[in-house]
């Protein structure tokens, strides 16, 4: 999982090239590169670091030229060192590479190359392809000929571009199973891992299918497909994202922006047209079974929609972690609903294969145009929530979660479990949400900070609620570890006299997401497990809702949120938790937008 952008005939080039790879850094940050073709010969410089360092060290802006390509790499295969950057070099530099996804069988023709007498750099898989080219090149005279014969004899998922100084106007691009697009603009071309790589330059894109190349001159390209080199006549998409979104726009971190953008994030949800959010819940209506899955923070949307459905529904349905998601016996006539921010999420996308296979009806939520997801599922819901650049996703999320309680609510009237006037009232809670979202950011971030900064020492906590603030809880739990390196275990307030309640004892911090006192039960429930842990002496943190002075009682510190509707309760503490790792993290110094080992879409299994 790595980001690519390749740049034909732009003014600034190096400059242009830079912001391009910056754009896609949430992609990887481990170590990046950039190739130019300059004065007849390709001018490669590359490091280990974040972008902004290699820059400092390698003067990445001031390149010179008129074609090249870059990379932002996250370790795979083959260590973080400068040789294992991208792109990477033909023995007669002669050919330059960039490279996302794994050429499984690289060892074996690694072998050929080295018996041949071919030196190596590197360990990467790499730079097996672009010798191959080389010596295809040798063979053939023909630039063309010898990018085919190259990628005729590498087997697995990949998506590569290649530069090289015997063609200085175009690009070469192939496209199987890893993403890649391309930018059109005047009298200058893009290509890149994903729209954020040219967002900044056109809005005009072509997303490449599966087995198509392309070679890629300034003012034209021709898409071929690699089976019969039939040339393809591709749709041209106008990607309608603001670029503005994917700034900071004055914010120390991406993630604090993309916070601050959830209420036009919620806005923007409800604005899917009805009839996309019917059609939806008419697909889970028609089927025989259904199930949901997501990875990472999507199978905890997925969780938190389990029990929306069954309020507004009466529907019980599977949530999976996509990875686990082949265990499943899946049949002609049940329907299987992905949920992925970047749409590219190898686990997801490989469920989603399966469920296709098993005769499935598919659907997907996804925020990234164009992404492999957004086009495989018979129906697409597109979230629109702009580019999401942190690793962690939280927008993105909130807009997911919105989106599948207007799915169940369109469900529930489906299936006549709502009455009328309640779906009118839920409608008009819906349409007040984003300034409630509003209200609360700006309320209670100073005080929520407090609190986060007072506590950003803990390493062990526990994240407890019960019914639909469970999963709440171990969405958050999942943000607390992504962003502060900590361990919070979200688990249901319940289960925890079942075991975990031994672990209790001062430094042992919980985090409780009290619902409002009107949910009587779960508030009993949850009042409960408070009390199991302060008894033993335990420290309790609550998120709770004005007025609850029982819950108040009980905790140690609590944040108060303003009365809304159970509806929007568990969401609105979503954010909270959010707003909560994000100033543990700010106050432990951690690399809040990069966090360490993780990557924003994990497009390798
Ligand atoms: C990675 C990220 C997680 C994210 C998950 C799913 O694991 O580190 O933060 O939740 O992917 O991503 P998706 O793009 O499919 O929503």
């Amino acid at each position: 999982m790595c980001g690519i952008s390749g740049i034909v005939h732009s003014e600034n080039f190096g400059r242009s090239l830079l912001n391009s790879i910056k754009n896609l850094e949430y992609r990887g940050y481990d170590s990046c590169g950039v190739a130019v073709i300059q004065n007849g010969k390709i001018d490669l410089r590359k490091n280990i670091g974040g972008i902004d360092d290699v820059n400092l060290k390698e003067r990445l802006d001031q390149m010179q030229g008129k074609i090249g390509i870059a990379h932002t790499r996250w370790a795979t295969h083959g260590g973080v060192t400068q040789e294992n950057a991208h792109p990477h070099l033909s023995a007669n530099r002669k050919f330059a590479v960039v490279h996302n996804g794994i050429i499984s069988n690289y060892q074996q023709l690694r072998e050929r190359l080295l018996s041949e007498g071919v030196c190596f750099d590197s360990l990467t898989d790499t730079e097996v392809f672009v010798n191959l080219l080389e010596k295809s090149y040798t063979e053939s005279n023909d630039l063309e000929q010898a990018f085919l014969a190259a990628l005729q004899q590498i087997e697995g998922s990949f998506s590569i571009v290649m530069l090289s100084s015997h063609d200085p106007e175009n690009l070469y691009c192939v496209k199987k199973e890893s993403p890649l697009l391309l930018g059109l603009g005047e009298g200058c071309n893009y290509v890149g891992s994903d729209i954020n790589a040219f967002l900044e330059y056109t809005r005009k894109a072509i997303v490449l299918d599966e087995g198509e190349y392309v070679i890629l001159g300034p003012n034209e390209y021709q898409v071929r497909s690699l089976k019969t080199g039939k040339k393809l006549k591709k749709n041209v998409l106008h990607i309608d994202w603001d670029v503005e979104t994917s700034k900071k726009g004055g914010f120390s971190h991406y993630m604090l922006k993309e916070i601050f953008d959830e209420p036009q994030t919620v806005r923007q949800a409800m604005q899917i047209p009805k009839e996309q959010i019917v059609a939806l819940a008419e697909m889970f209506a028609d089927s025989s079974r259904s199930y949901m899955m997501g990875v990472g923070t999507t199978y905890y949307v997925a969780s938190i929609s389990q029990y929306y459905f069954s309020a507004l529904a009466e529907c019980y349905y599977s949530a999976l972690s996509s990875d686990e998601f082949s265990v499943v016996d899946i049949k002609q006539g049940d329907m299987v609903l992905a949920i992925s921010q970047s749409g590219e999420t190898y686990d997801t996308k490989t469920a989603l294969v399966y469920a296709k296979e098993c005769g499935a009806k598919t659907a997907a939520i996804v925020n990234v145009m164009g992404s492999a997801i957004s086009m495989m599922a018979d129906q697409v819901i597109m979230q629109g929530s702009g580019p999401e650049i942190c690793v962690v996703s939280t927008k993105a999320a909130l807009a997911q979660t919105f989106i599948m309680v207007r799915v169940a609510l369109e469900l529930g009237l489906i299936r006549r479990k709502i009455k009328q006037k309640d779906y009118k009232k839920f409608q008009n809670e819906m349409q007040e949400f984003s300034e409630i979202i509003e209200i609360v950011l700006n309320e209670q971030s100073g005080f929520v900070r407090n609190i986060a900064r007072d506590t950003s020492h803990v390493e062990h906590w526990l994240f407890l609620g019960c019914g639909v603030y469970y999963p709440v809880a171990m969405e958050s739990a999942l943000k607390m570890k992504e962003v502060t390196y900590q361990h919070a275990e979200g688990m249901p307030a319940g289960f925890l006299k079942h075991g975990t309640l031994s672990m209790v004892e001062s430094a042992l911090h919980t985090l409780f997401f009290v619902p409002p006192p009107e949910q009587k039960e779960l508030h009993k429930r949850t009042l409960i497990a408070m009390e199991q842990v302060k008894s033993r002496g335990g420290t309790v943190i609550a998120i709770i809702f004005q007025g609850d002075e029982l819950a108040q009682k009980l905790a140690f510190q609590s944040i108060n949120l303003p009365v809304v509707s159970s509806l929007f309760a568990p969401l609105l503490q979503m954010i909270i938790a959010q707003m909560f790792a994000y100033y543990a993290a700010l106050d432990l110094g951690r690399n809040i937008d990069k966090p360490r080992n993780l990557g924003k879409s994990v497009t390798v299994g």
